[in-house]
């Protein structure tokens, strides 16, 4: 076997502002989640990290509208987000915040690896300010017309009709969120970051990435090629991580989106901190071994395809991602899911409604890999029955019931296999083979399909080799029908358990298979003949639209 390879799987910091919904999750949730189960089970070492991202002013604005501390707003959501994870089997090393100390202390010695590196200065420049409110204004605070393609309520950070980032400055009618009112200029006096010098070295590193997502790439291209220029690196601003030196007096943070990309440097350490084994991060990170894939949605594109590998390359000695598998937009039923237009039901609600594995196999066969997609409650509900149950449900409870019944409950003895039964098992390694070889270069809708083809596969040597006729006649072929049938559900269950993991861990209980899924690796692992089977119980229920209201 080959040496375990080590996998960063890192999952973009969902802001603790609100709930989440399908369209996040299928932006950037699930996805992060089938590579790491198949890299666990394909033997490597897998490190899949997140937390909330609990600074800045996306949370002090929702503070002001609810008249709450920024902390209790972050109380709030990130628990709600560890029920999420739960519920729908997200299975993250650590989903930890930005509010711990060991972020601060990461983050702090980041800046002072910049600055020492020579890619931080000091300058003064005019900001906006706010009179009324008689306060510095970050760029959340201001709102106006986007100069790129003039959507009106366009933030000073980000545009989120065209997904450009922005500078308050560039923006057509600025006003202040907190009064309304045309901020004026002030002087004040921050961090600059020397974003400029990374532009020749980041075109390079980019252009040498022909394999990732073709509209990742050369948006990320584009965006480097039209000109960086250096950004601020603090902020006036108290809720976020103040600045490890006091050369600028008092009032100061990181930006952000700067300290909260350093996550996934500082998470890994935490990790490691709790393992009991502090020093074991570095196989993830200096290892140059090692990879590293970023699961982000479209919004936050610039932020892991530019920016992060910016300060890493300005950091030195840290590996750069391997891949960043940016998210085109899932829209419901035509319109973008965002939790700030509140497009769309909370996650919540379907995850009353529906089993974990029925939401996950309708958001796995939409992923928006390469074009912006579209899901609807029909459109679910339509894959769950007219798919997962009719092709693979029905399959495995079909198959184990004539089990149950005709071969008294145990794995049947397989005798001589035909050229038919021994194609089939072919088929299925085959299947397994090329999903693996899909979910290795993120192509995870693909995957399903090819392992969704596989079941198909079985369903229809089944029509041909009818058990149903030949066991009253026939009980040899039958046996090895059934046998044959058995092998491939128990090599289509492992390749359906990244995407399907409660429902696989069933199938594997119900096969009489008593170790860990997890172990048996990624391959078809043999059936014993004689192995007592439990009793079969359908693996999916079919869902009905008019009940789900
Ligand atoms: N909190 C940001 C968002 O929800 C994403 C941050 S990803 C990170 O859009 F890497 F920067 F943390
Ligand atoms: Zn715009």
């Amino acid at each position: 076997m080959s040496e375990p390879r080590h996998i960063l799987v890192a999952v973009a910091w969902p802001y603790a502002t609100g709930s989440l919904h399908l369209g996040h999750i299928a932006g950037a949730y699930l996805p992060p989640d089938i590579f790491a189960r198949y890299h666990r089970t394909a033997g490597n070492k897998v490190l899949m990290v997140s937390g909330s991202d609990v600074h800045g002013t996306p949370i002090t604005v929702k503070a002001d509208e609810e008249g709450l501390t920024p902390q209790e707003i972050v109380d709030r959501y990130h628990p709600r987000f560890l029920d999420y994870w739960n519920r729908l089997g997200i299975s993250f090393d650590l989903f930890t915040t930005t509010g711990t100390e060991n972020h601060t202390r990461v983050a702090q010695e980041f800046f002072l690896r910049l600055l020492e590196n020579g890619y931080l200065y000091r300058k003064t420049t005019s900001q906006f300010y706010d009179e009324e409110a008689k306060r510095f204004l970050p760029d959340r605070y201001v709102e106006g017309t986007c100069p790129h393609c003039g959507y009106i309520d366009a933030r000073g950070d980000q545009c989120d009709n065209c997904g450009r980032t922005l500078d308050p400055h560039e923006l057509i009618d600025p006003r202040s969120k907190l009064s309304g009112t045309t901020p004026v200029e002030r002087e004040t006096e921050h961090y600059y970051w020397k974003l400029r010098a990374f532009q020749e070295p980041l075109l390079e590193w980019l252009k040498a990435h022909q394999e990732w997502r073709p509209h990742v790439v050369n948006f990320a291209i584009g965006m480097v090629k039209s000109g960086l220029n250096d950004r601020a690196f603090t902020r006036d601003l108290d809720w976020g991580i103040p600045i490890p030196v006091d050369d600028l007096g008092s009032g100061k943070s990181i930006y952000v989106w700067w300290e909260a990309v350093m996550g996934y440097f500082s998470a890994p350490q935490e990790w490691a901190q709790l393992q009991g084994t502090p020093e074991a991060w570095k196989d993830w990170w200096i290892n140059p071994e090692a990879e590293s894939y970023y699961f982000v949605g479209k919004d936050n594109i610039p932020f892991h395809a530019v920016y992060w590998p910016a300060l890493l390359m300005g950091h030195t000695g840290l590996n750069l991602p391997t891949n960043v598998a940016g998210n085109q937009y899932v829209t419901f039923g035509g319109s973008k899911a965002s939790k700030s237009r509140g497009v769309g039901r909370s996650l919540d609600w379907y995850l009353d409604r529906f089993e974990p594995d029925a939401l996950r196999y309708a958001i796995a066969s939409i992923l928006p890999e390469h074009n912006d997609t579209d899901l609807s409650d029909d459109e679910i509900v339509r894959r769950v029955n007219e798919e997962l149950v009719a092709t693979w449900g029905n399959l495995v409870n079909r198959v184990l019931s004539m089990t149950a019944k005709s071969a008294g409950g145990v794995v049947p003895d397989p005798g001589p296999l035909d050229p038919q039964d021994s194609a089939l098992l072919a088929r299925i390694d085959t299947a397994l083979a090329e999903a693996g070889a899909q979910i290795e270069a993120v192509e995870l809708r693909a995957a399903l399909r090819t392992l969704m083809d596989g079941a198909q596969e079985v369903n229809a040597y089944l029509n041909q080799k009818a058990p149903w006729k030949t066991a009253a006649i026939d009980p040899e072929r039958t046996s090895t029908t059934l046998y044959v049938a058995l092998s491939a559900i128990n090599g289509l269950k492992t390749g359906f358990a990244p995407f399907l993991p409660f429902t696989s861990a069933r199938v594997h209980t119900l096969l009489g298979q008593t170790g860990a899924l997890e172990e048996d690796g990624w391959h078809r692992s043999g059936l014993r003949a004689g192995t007592p089977l439990p009793a079969p119980k359908p693996l999916f229920t079919k869902l009905e639209l008019a009940e789900l209201e």
